[in-house]
C-alpha cells in the first residue's frame, strides 16, 4: 500500500516537473531489490547519474535480498497492465519476459555505443534476444566467496582463510571451542541455497555443477558427489548460531564485522556492505574464494518493459546508455562489491577482492570453470529454480538425510520440468 501512495506523489511530482523542461532526458520509473547500505549506495549512484542528464527518477525498491519479493512485485504489476519503466532482471528471466513480448530492444544504444566489442560474449548472450540486446548490465558479482573477521581467526588460533571444506570444518571446529560462531547465516531459502551451490562447486568442481545444476542431469543429481555435497551441507548448518532463521544477508555480514561471527558465505554484495561501513579490506576483514576451484557467475541488468509515453520511451534509452558507460560502471561497482560488466574498464581505483574476482574470473572463462548462478537465477528457469530452494531449505531446517534429499531434489526437479 505504502508503495503506491509513494508512486501516486512520485508521479504526481514528476507531472509537475514537466510543465518546466526537466524531463529533456526522459524519465524512469526503476524497480529494484537494492535496499541495504552498500546496494542503496550503489543505486543512488544511478539515480543521481541519470538526474545528472536531466531526467526523472521514480524509484520503487521491494525489500528482499536475492529478489523473489521484487519478481512477484513484477508480476502483479505486468498482470495489472502497468509495468515498471525499467526493471532489475537477470539471466534466463530475461529471455522468459522477451518471449512473453514484455521488453522493448535497447538496439540503437547498443549498436551506437558497440557495446558488443566491450563486453564479455557470455555476458552479452545473457543480455540479447533475437539478436537484439534487450537489457543492459551493470556489473559482475561472484557468488562464492568467504569473508572473514581477521581478528576473530587470531583469538580461535586460526592462521589462514581455509581453502578445503576440511580445512573449514576444521576452523569451525576451533571457533566453536573459542565460543564464536563459525558462520553467520540467514535462514531465507536463496541464502540457503547460495551456500548450496558453493558447496556444490566446492565438492564436485565445475562439471558436476553443471551437470547437477544447470543441465539438471537426474544421474548427477542422485550421485554420490551430490550426496556428499549434501553432508557438507548439514556441516555447515551445525555451525550456525540458534537464531539464523529468516535472517536477513547484511545482518549476517554484520556480525562478520562486529567480530560475533568468524565468517559469512555471501556473494561480494557483501563487500559492499563492509564498505560502507567503511571498513578496510585486508584489515577489517578478509575475502577468499570458498573451497574449490571455479567462479559462480551472477550479474545484475535492468530491462525495458514495454511502457507508453515518449518521456518514458526516451528514459530507456538514456538510462541503457548510462548503465553501459564507463564512468558510471566504475563508481557503481566501487560501492556495490562487484567488478564492471564492461571489460576495457581498468581497476586501478578497486581493492585486492575485487581484482582476485576480475583474475579469477578470466582464469575460469580460460578454464572452462566458470559456472552460472542456480541461487542467484543465473542457470535455469524460475520454476525449476524454486524446486531446489524448496528442497535445500526443508534439508536445512530438517533431520533428512543426505540419501534423502539427493533422491527427493532429483524427483522434484524431474516434475518441475
Ligand atoms: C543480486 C545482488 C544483490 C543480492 C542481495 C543478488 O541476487 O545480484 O545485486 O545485492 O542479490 O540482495
Amino acid at each position: 500500500m505504502k508503495k503506491y501512495v509513494g508512486l501516486l506523489s512520485a508521479a504526481g511530482i514528476a507531472g509537475l516537473v514537466s510543465v518546466g523542461s526537466a524531463h529533456a532526458e526522459g524519465q524512469v520509473e526503476v524497480l529494484h531489490w537494492w535496499t541495504s547500505g552498500g546496494e542503496a549506495k550503489a543505486v543512488g549512484e544511478l539515480k543521481s547519474a541519470f538526474e545528472a542528464e536531466g531526467g526523472v527518477w521514480i524509484d520503487s525498491p521491494i525489500a528482499g535480498g536475492g529478489g523473489d519479493a521484487a519478481m512477484t512485485a513484477l508480476r502483479a504489476r505486468v498482470v495489472a497492465g502497468n509495468p515498471p519503466t525499467a526493471v532489475q532482471l537477470k539471466g534466463p528471466g530475461i529471455q522468459e519476459w522477451a518471449d512473453q513480448g514484455a521488453l522493448n530492444d535497447v538496439q540503437d544504444v547498443a549498436s551506437a555505443e558497440n557495446w558488443d566489442a566491450v563486453l564479455p560474449p557470455v555476458l552479452a548472450a545473457i543480455m540479447k534476444y533475437d539478436g537484439k540486446y534487450v537489457a543492459a548490465p551493470v556489473n559482475i558479482h561472484r557468488v562464492d566467496w568467504l569473508w572473514g573477521n581477521p581478528q576473530a581467526l587470531k583469538t580461535a588460533g586460526i592462521e589462514a582463510m581455509p581453502t578445503t571444506w576440511d580445512e573449514f570444518n576444521a576452523a569451525a571446529d576451533k571457533l566453536l571451542a573459542a565460543g564464536i560462531i563459525p558462520l553467520a547465516h540467514g535462514g531465507q531459502p536463496w541464502q540457503d541455497a547460495t551456500l548450496f551451490e558453493d558447496v556444490v562447486l566446492g565438492v564436485g568442481g565445475a562439471d558436476f555443477y553443471r551437470k547437477a545444476l544447470v543441465e539438471l542431469d537426474q544421474a548427477a543429481l542422485t550421485s554420490d558427489t551430490m550426496v556428499k555435497s549434501f553432508d557438507q551441507l548439514r556441516k555447515l548448518r551445525g555451525y550456525l548460531d540458534p537464531n539464523f532463521s529468516g535472517r536477513d544477508w547484511n545482518l549476517a555480514t554484520a556480525m562478520v564485522m562486529r567480530g560475533e561471527a568468524a565468517f559469512q558465505i555471501m556473494g561480494d554484495w557483501a563487500k559492499g556492505e563492509f564498505l560502507a561501513a567503511g571498513k578496510v579490506p585486508g584489515t577489517d576483514f578478509l575475502c577468499a574464494p570458498t573451497p574449490g576451484d571455479g567462479y559462480v557467475l551472477n550479474s545484475d541488468s535492468f530491462t525495458f518493459f514495454k511502457v507508453k509515453g515518449d518521456e518514458n520511451l526516451k528514459g530507456q534509452q538514456v538510462l541503457a546508455r548510462l548503465i553501459m558507460s564507463p564512468g558510471f560502471q566504475e563508481t557503481f561497482n566501487l560501492a556495490k562489491g562487484s567488478i564492471p560488466a564492461r571489460t576495457d574498464v581498468l581497476l586501478d581505483k578497486f581493492d585486492d577482492c575485487a581484482k582476485r574476482s576480475h583474475e579469477d574470473l578470466l582464469a575460469a572463462i580460460k578454464d572452462n570453470t566458470l559456472v552460472p548462478s542456480m541461487a542467484h537465477e543465473m542457470a535455469i528457469p524460475r520454476s525449476v529454480r524454486g524446486e531446489f530452494l524448496d528442497l535445500v531449505t526443508q534439508f536445512f531446517n530438517s533431520d533428512m538425510s543426505s540419501e534423502e534429499a539427493a533422491t527427493k531434489l532429483a524427483d522434484a526437479v524431474l516434475r518441475a520440468q
